[in-house]
Order: C-alpha cells, then structure tokens, then sequence
C-alpha cells in the first residue's frame, strides 16, 4: 500500500489533463515546435502509466478541423479504447473555436453571422462528442470571443449573441438527458485584447442571464484569474457559494504577464497552498458549505525548453506538487496552534448570521448591545501569526 505521504498519484486523487497540455509541441508566436507531435492515444497512455485518472480534449485535439466523417470516427475511437484499456476516464470534452482563422474574430460573437452558425454547430458537434465519450462536463472557453479595439463591436449584441449561445448548448444537452453540464471558461485577455468573461464574477453574471443556467457553472483557471490579478482562492469560493464550481484548470502563473501555463505551483506557491486548503478542506469553520467534488485537472504547458522526457517529468511535477500540498494543507488544519489562531481570530464567528432569529429590524435599530467601539477597534485579530503558521507548515 502506498503511503500517505507519498507523491505517487491515486484514482481517488482524480487528477486529469487536457491532451494538448502534455501535447504541446513549443510553438509560440517568436518560434517554431522544440519536440515532436504524438498521437492523441500515446498520450493518453503515457498519462495513465504517471498515475492519471483522467483525460480531456478539443475536437481538434483528435481529429483535424479538415477531417471528413469517416476520419474523425475511426480517431475517436481509436483514442476511447485506448483509454478504456488504460482505465483512464474522459472527463470533460471541449471545442477548438479559436485556431482556424475563421474564428478570428470569435465563434459565437463574430461580427460575420456565417461564422456564428458555423461556430455554434461546431460546438454541437462537439456536444455529442462528450456525450458519447462519457463525459460529465463540457467546458467552453469563447479565447476568440473579445476585441482588439473598442469600436469594432456592438457590445450589448454581443453579450445577446453569447447568452444565445450558451443557451441552445445547453437547451440541447438537456434534450439528450445526458449527465453533462456547461463550464465557462473566464479569462481576461490572450489571444483577444480583451476577452468577453473576463473573471469569475463577469462569467457568474452572464449565467444569472441565461434560461437554462442551471446547467451552466463554471471552470476557472488559476493563471486566467491571476492574469487580472485576481485571488484564484476567493475566485474559488464565491463560484462555490454560487454552486457554479463545476470543473477547475490548475496552473502556475507569477504575476499579471502573458498567461505561463507553468505546472501547478510553479506561480505563487502559496496561494497554491491554501487553493488546495479550500478544496481538500472545505471552508474552515463553515463544514456545511459545498464542496468541490470535480476532478483536479490540469492545464499547463510543459516548457519549450524541455524535450519529451521533460514533458513526462512537469506532468508528474503537477501530481507530486498537488499531493505535497495536500498534505501540508491537512497537517495545517490539523495543528492545535492553528486551531487556536483560528479561535482567535474570530473566524469560526463569521458563521453566525449578524442579525438575531426573528429580531425584527425595528428592535435590532433600537436595541443596546453595549458596544464600545473604542474598546471593539483595539481587537487584535492575530491574522499575521496564523499565517505565519501556514508559511511554517508549507515550508516546514
Ligand atoms: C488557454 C485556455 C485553454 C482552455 C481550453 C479548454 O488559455 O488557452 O486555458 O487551454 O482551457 O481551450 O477550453
Ligand atoms: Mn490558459
Ligand atoms: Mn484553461
């Protein structure tokens, strides 16, 4: 039996990776591909024997935009069996809508509704993809769904052609039955100046509008949020509070500069920390509130610099890092000093609604609590030495 404190993954760890993360050939904007391309099932392979649980992939991960009928069938199934015989599970299907140029200009926002009746059948297309694949959710990140220049747009059709959108995936996932749900994919800008759903609150705005947003959650990713200099922890929790925490892309990113992809905690590694705080843990001192119960998935890029064997190797730096933090995280919530910081910095108080049951507001106006604010303003909270105990147990 494997350790507890080993980095070894677990199928209950239920980590997965999208196939064009490890699938990466190097090619950026100032240079050409640093190593070869596989097939989609030697990947899939390779990722099972690190110890992966699961797989997720773009239409076009698998098959080529071009690609005829017969092809795309024949790839398809020749990626699922090599999954089913790996016992890797497809977790969650996407839709390419930003590589072809056709896209330039977005899939379900172009300005050309040619394109948007193209874009939208393609994701239908890829709908049944999921579906047939088994997958529980289908993620859709709009990366060409912006603007470079503020005028090139009529916004508010916009936001109506991407309400339009997400709605008929989603109406059509409901006519088929299956047990799939629709995540957005926020991220503020790359490739587009400025990408529509730029943050988690934009994304979980856009779903209040939605007639069938009661399929429709949320993935977000750690650098897309850090990327707006956003705290992807707080991002985490208030899609959770919203019980819009569907899926999740965990990456390392250090600071607000073109999105790094870098392997999970690789970025700020304490934010890593108490990210895998809150979804192994829970909210300390609310036990009732919902859980994340999705995959941990990742959605890096193994650096150019790194040839296969590094690819290998930054694939298994996400598992190993994930499963460290884990247990700090649980060795932290654990520790009785932390208990007590916790105490004593009032935190388990939060849960207390601030008016009483059945206090009218009336009564609550009128009434004495005996409060002295000068006494009340020099409450020390403690927050630095709790936190300081975090760093220990991170780094300890
Ligand atoms: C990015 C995004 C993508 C999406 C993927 C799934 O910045 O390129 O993170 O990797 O996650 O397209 O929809
Ligand atoms: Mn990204
Ligand atoms: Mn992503």
């Amino acid at each position: 039996m494997r350790s507890e404190q080993s980095t070894t993954p677990r199928p209950e760890d239920r980590f997965s990776f999208g196939l064009w993360t490890v699938g990466w050939t190097g090619v950026d904007p100032f240079g050409l591909a640093t190593r070869p391309a596989l097939d989609p099932w030697e990947y899939a392979g390779r990722l099972a024997q690190l110890g992966a649980w699961g797989i997720t992939f773009h239409d076009n991960d698998v098959f080529p935009f071009d690609a005829d009928e017969a092809t795309k069938r024949a790839r398809l199934a020749r990626l699922k069996a090599a999954a089913d015989a790996a016992g890797l599970v497809v977790e969650m299907v996407t839709t390419n809508t930003f590589s072809h140029p056709v896209f330039k200009d977005g899939g379900l926002t172009s300005n050309d509704r040619s394109v948007r009746r193209f874009g939208l059948r393609k994701v239908l297309g890829a709908v049944d993809i999921a579906i047939e694949m088994g997958a529980t959710t289908f993620v859709m990140w709009g990366g060409r769904e912006g603007a470079e220049y503020d005028g090139s747009k009529d916004l508010h059709s916009a936001f109506e052609r991407y309400k339009e959108g997400v709605d008929t995936v989603a109406a059509y996932i409901k006519s088929t039955g299956a047990d799939l749900r629709i995540a957005l994919e926020p991220k503020p800008n790359e490739p587009r100046g400025d990408i529509f759903l730029p943050t988690v609150g934009h994304a979980l705005a856009l779903i209040a509008e939605l007639d069938h947003g009661d399929i429709v959650g949320l993935n977000p990713e750690v650098g897309h949020e850090q990327m707006a200099n956003l705290n992807y922890t707080h991002q985490l929790a208030q899609a959770l509070w919203s019980g819009k925490l569907f899926h999740i892309d965990l990456n390392g990113q250090r600071g607000t500069k073109y999105d790094q992809d870098l392997v999970f905690g690789h970025g700020d590694l304490l934010s890593a920390f108490f990210t895998v705080d809150l979804l192994e843990n829970g909210f300390a001192g609310n036990p009732d509130a919902p859980r994340y119960t999705g995959p941990r998935h990742f959605d890096y890029k193994p650096s150019r610099t790194e040839h296969l064997a590094g690819v290998w190797a930054s694939a298994e730096a996400n598992m190993a890092t994930y499963r460290l933090l884990a247990q700090k995280a649980r060795a932290f919530r654990a520790d009785p000093r932390v208990t007590e910081a916790i105490s004593y910095a009032g935190l388990f108080t939060l849960a207390e609604p601030t008016l009483g049951a059945g206090e009218t507001l009336e009564s609550f106006r009128a009434a004495d609590d005996g409060f002295d604010p000068e006494v009340a303003g020099q409450r020390d909270f403690g927050f630095v030495r709790l936190n300081q105990l975090a760093i220990e147990h991170l780094i300890g």
